[in-house]
């Protein structure tokens, strides 16, 4: 029963209604135009999914084989299931799990703790890359480009002939650089976050056009090299016989899911500071399309450059944007140096905004729940967070004899991707759906954004909603889980580990075990606020 606090209706006829809410929703936080609402969420799509993961699965599934499925993935999954998160935001006022709490209960409140618990996972390894991503900035403007150098402080490295981005990378993993890197990254993340909304976008006012800026460059740039297109071609020639492998698919729906910051949190906690009757469908189209378009023009440029130079990247996502671009910069006739820093830059930047919203996410959720101010929410999650970077980086685990396979770190990232990334958005992405169109009702859901759309939503989002997206992700989900199971080898065991040889048993199982029990304490917690019914009622039309 009980309204948004956010409600614009008249507060006598809403007679659950709180007289703190209003002043409380302004304590929350609000956007200051549409404007910075979409520079907020653009920047917090656009991020290392669109330049390093994107361009990385678009690689190993094939350039056109990859693309095609992805394009339905955005109009059949991605746009949709946004619509709803930002719904949810508006007609609640509250983040992830409170917003699910009010309009289907408890059992929708544990789900989004579990996703949260997963970003949190997530974020670790996500501000790990991002530090990586500074020290090769930094590099860029000493000797990542050159030959000879490598990484300072870099006990194990072997100074090479030519200039290698790949022995500077393990270079500099082998050093105490991305430790500092890291805290400076979480620095950055939390100051952007310490006054909410107003800090946010102060610093996407800035971040996310200098990205465009900077894209558009090295697009221009990628094309312009002798033989650039036939990376382009590549990129866009449908593949057929790649589309009918199932992880073609599965690949696809979680780069959407991810690039599209769904299945996190992140979404439903940015539009939760937008006025009750913004125009979500507007503001979904806008966001995806957005997010989209960066991403197909970073995959050009990137594959521009591999084709143009010749480069094959072997080894795991972080190679193709950490050894095979900057190895192509390096070969450029000119400007190696401001292309190689402005490459890494626009890593950085991408990728900050998107930690934000990851960071924001959480914390919002953690006031929604207990009340508690910014600075000890924003605690709460640096502690764990910044902790989990710092393993992920730790110069001192890194394998002695740097068997080329790089550190026990790198590994802990890539095995907690694996489970991280492929399951838990999608996971997530089926339960909301299914609770948002059975539960709460998907017409009702349906009423309340056609209210203030221009562009009204047909029946086809209810379909979409209760049973198209249900189905398809179920289906990925299973079908990979099986694969994972019971397909052979687990993931992960392929390498030598080493000492490490029980990580990918261990890190599931924590992963999973960790989530799912801190999901299930955070619900059983009182909330400051009385749990209210579930806001079925107050959306009947
Ligand atoms: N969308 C971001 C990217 O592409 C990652 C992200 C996922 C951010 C989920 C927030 C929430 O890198």
């Amino acid at each position: 029963m009980a309204p948004s606090p956010r409600d614009h209706e008249p507060l006598a006829d809403t007679p659950t209604h709180t007289p703190n809410d209003d002043a409380n929703a302004v304590e929350r936080g609000v956007w200051s135009s549409k404007l910075g609402f979409i520079l907020a969420a653009s920047g917090s799509a656009i991020g290392l999914g669109n330049i390093v993961f994107f361009a990385s699965n678009a690689y190993q599934f094939g350039g056109g084989a990859f693309y095609l499925p992805y394009f339905i993935a955005l109009f059949v999954l991605g746009i949709p299931v946004m619509i709803a998160e930002f719904s949810m935001g508006t007609m609640t006022g509250r983040s992830f799990p409170m917003a699910l709490s009010r309009l289907v209960g408890k059992k929708g409140e544990f789900v989004g703790w579990w996703s949260l618990a997963s970003a949190l996972f997530i974020t670790m390894y996500y501000v790990a890359i991002l530090g990586w991503a500074l020290c090769m900035m930094v590099g860029a403007l000493g000797g990542l480009l050159e030959p000879g150098a490598t990484a300072p402080f870099a006990p194990f490295a072997e100074p090479s002939a030519t200039p290698s981005a790949t022995a500077y990378f393990f270079g500099l993993l082998a050093s105490w650089w991305p430790l500092l890197a890291v805290l400076a990254v979480w620095g950055v993340t939390l100051l952007a976050l310490w006054k909410g909304t107003e800090t946010i976008e102060k610093t996407v006012r800035i971040a996310v056009p200098l990205m465009w800026l900077f894209m558009l460059v090295l697009i221009v740039r990628g094309v312009t090299l002798p033989g650039g297109t036939d990376g382009v071609m590549y990129l866009f020639t449908p593949d057929l016989a790649g589309i009918s492998q199932p992880d073609v698919w599965k690949g696809a729906f979680s780069q959407m899911f991810f690039s599209l910051s769904l299945g996190l949190g992140t979404m439903t906690a940015y539009a939760s500071y937008l006025p009750k009757d913004s125009d979500q469908v507007n503001n979904s189209f806008m966001v995806s399309l957005l997010n989209c378009g960066f991403e197909y023009i970073a995959g050009i440029a990137i594959f521009a450059m591999l084709f143009a130079f010749s480069l094959n990247p072997v080894g795991g996502t972080l190679s193709l944007s950490f050894f095979a671009i900057p190895q192509g910069i390096s070969e450029f006739p000119f400007f190696v140096k401001t292309f190689g820093f402005a490459f890494f830059l626009l890593v950085v930047m991408a990728g900050v905004t998107s930690a934000i919203s990851l960071v924001e996410g959480m914390a919002s959720a953690i006031i929604d729940k207990t009340g508690t101010s910014r600075a000890t929410a924003l605690t709460m999650v640096a502690v764990p967070g910044v902790i989990g970077s710092i393993i992920t980086t730790l110069p001192f685990i890194v394998d002695p004899n740097l068997g080329g396979n790089g550190t026990v770190g790198l590994n802990f990232l890539d095995i907690l991707d694996h489970w991280a990334f492929s399951y838990s958005l999608l996971t997530v992405g089926l339960i909301e759906c299914v609770l948002l169109g059975w539960v709460f009702g998907a017409d009702k859901l349906r009423a309340f954004v056609n209210q203030n759309a221009k562009l009204k939503l047909g029946v086809w989002f209810e379909v979409l909603l209760k049973y198209v997206i249900p189905v398809i992700l179920f289906t990925v989900i299973v079908w990979n889980l099986y694969l994972d199971l019971f397909g052979g080898a687990l993931y992960g065991t392929a390498f030598p580990l080493g000492p490490v040889d029980w990580f990918p048993v261990v890190i599931p199982i924590v992963w999973i075990g960790g989530t799912l029990a801190l999901a299930a304490y955070l619900t059983s917690r009182p909330s400051a606020e009385e749990p209210t019914e579930p806001a079925v009622a107050a959306f009947e039309n």
